[in-house]
């Protein structure tokens, strides 16, 4: 047993005094119509030799399960402005083929349609997040949409699901009133998506038990005069019928990259330079979230309305030699960082963070597996590993962490950037800490000060490489991959970690 030094990193977590809950929709996913995520990812169609359910990959779905997917997004994105459902449902072969313009410009056969993305849920154990289409779609369009997903009697859009081979209404617990107004999904300014949202929002009927949770298009970063037209907007509204009128979530989207816009950095051939300016980025997501956390404060104390981060992560150039409108990209372990910071500034603003979406679950962006076009083979990446690593954080209480002693942290880009992050919550008479060493060269120590219940015992896992660049392939599939870390001792104070460089520690606690 040591004791901490007058320097010493301390982490102070008050056991005894659980926040609000963490909930365990913001470890949420994002599945787009967009390169090789749906086709090739999630579904390979019923005559593939890879085994599938209905053309559900049945790997993808093992493998997504072990991270409690809590929800899943869909059909896009840029894609669901341009989507109408109705070209995705009845027999296959008769499917409308459409184009894609946003991704790859491709032909799209919708064999992926709305009862397939239902079924996949059911596999996965998701709850459904459908995103509608304001952009080029109609009220009425999207209004029977939701008719023919969730109602149960005779009405003429439940006919036609049964007609289609579904008895039952599926339950649908979210829905987007469109994605992205302010850029592809229409190109509006905030007055002209707000009016729409309230017009739109209104014939998304609840026909079931459980109302669907309307998340609006929400902010483009750091764009809080869109948040602000949108809540003045929405908190008029109110009286008998606010039930069908308001909506329940704002959305916010925002990307990590190192380089600009036109030339975002590469995944995988990056130095330290690139590596700090990616953290900086990543962090910035705690600014963003407070920014427009304080614009809902104003109209809505309450924290009624969530804000819905429903695209996030990293996104770099893709990978040489494959289609630009696919955006494949390599995940390493700067990747399995960005997503640990991330979910540290979603758990202390769990009180207003009602949901999060990684972009995207399968071979596009930030992905949590990778599968090769030709043998079918499945990676997981080093950012699946945080999703797994953190699923006890799910519908936990959040703890607030205090931090002792001197923060290490260095200058980038003209500002200084802590290299350390981290996060606790508890549920069950357990508690786990989130502790993330950003440096890319230095080892650290850090003790945790742990009040005011008991610690009965305690395990850790560590995921970091010998290198950021690190990433799995299919010859190397646990090139980073967590692994029980022996790395903790009792101090006076309760415990004693040694973070290595460039690492993601995840505490377990039992509490007596
Ligand atoms: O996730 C990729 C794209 O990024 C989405 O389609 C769009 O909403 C965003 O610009």
């Amino acid at each position: 047993m040591t004791t901490g030094s007058a320097d010493t990193l301390t982490a102070v977590i008050n056991l005894d005094l659980p926040g609000p809950t963490i909930s365990r929709h913001i470890y949420g996913h994002f599945a787009e119509h967009l390169g090789r995520c749906i086709y090739g990812g999630f579904y390979v169609g019923e005559d593939s030799e890879i085994p599938n359910e209905g053309g559900i990959r049945l790997d993808v779905v093992e493998a997504l399960r072990a991270l409690r997917i809590p929800n899943l997004r869909w059909p896009g994105g840029c894609f669901a402005d341009e989507y109408h459902w109705r070209d995705g449902i009845g027999p296959r072969e008769e499917r409308a083929r459409t184009v894609n313009s946003h991704w790859g410009d491709v032909v799209e056969d919708n064999s992926f349609g709305t009862h397939e993305f239902m079924q996949l849920c059911e596999l996965l154990g998701a709850e459904p997040y459908i995103n509608g289409n304001v952009g080029s779609g109609t009220v009425r369009e999207m209004s029977e949409w939701v008719e023919y997903l969730t109602r149960a009697d005779d009405s003429p859009m439940a006919a036609l699901r049964r007609a289609n081979g579904r008895d039952e209404p599926w339950q649908l617990s979210f829905f987007g009133i469109g994605n992205e107004a302010w850029g592809c999904g229409g190109n509006m300014t905030a007055p002209q998506y707000t009016h729409l949202a309230r017009q739109y929002a209104t014939y998304v009927r609840n026909h079931g038990e459980k109302p669907v949770y309307k998340i609006a298009a929400g902010a483009n970063v750091d764009d809080y005069g869109w948040t602000e037209s949108l809540m003045k907007s929405l908190s008029g509204l109110g009286g008998a019928h606010a039930q069908h009128t308001h909506v329940q979530g704002l959305s916010l989207h925002y990307y990590t990259h190192s380089g600009p816009w036109e030339d975002k950095g590469d995944a995988t051939r990056f130095d330290d330079e690139a590596y700090y300016v990616t953290m900086k980025r990543a962090r910035r997501m705690e600014e963003l979230v407070r920014g427009h956390a304080a614009v809902m404060d104003s109209y809505d104390p309450e924290r009624t309305v969530g804000l819905v981060i429903d695209e996030w992560g990293t996104w770099w150039n893709v990978e040489e030699g494959t289609n630009p409108g696919f955006l494949y990209q390599q995940n390493t372990l700067r990747d399995a960082l960005v997503a640990s910071v991330h979910f540290d500034t979603f758990h202390r603003f769990a009180d207003r963070v009602a949901m999060a979406n990684i972009a995207q679950t399968v071979n596009v962006l930030q992905a949590m597996i990778l599968t090769d076009p030709d043998s079918g083979a499945l990676v997981l990446t080093p950012s699946y590993h945080v999703f797994e690593m953190n699923t006890g954080h799910h519908d936990a209480n959040s703890l607030p962490v205090g931090i002792k002693g001197t923060v290490p942290t260095r200058e980038v880009e003209g500002s200084e950037v802590s290299l350390f992050s981290a996060s606790a919550s508890t549920k069950d008479g357990t508690a786990l800490i989130s502790l993330s060493n950003l440096d890319a060269s230095s080892a650290r120590t850090v003790v945790l000060d742990l009040r005011g219940r008991t610690v009965t015992g305690h395990s850790a896992r560590l995921l970091s490489a010998p290198t950021l660049q690190t990433h799995n392939t299919p010859e190397q599939p646990d090139a980073v991959s967590p692994v029980a870390h022996t790395g903790i001792r009792e101090h006076a104070h309760g415990l004693e970690v040694d973070l290595p460089a460039h690492s993601y520690v995840t505490v377990q606690l039992q509490l007596g």
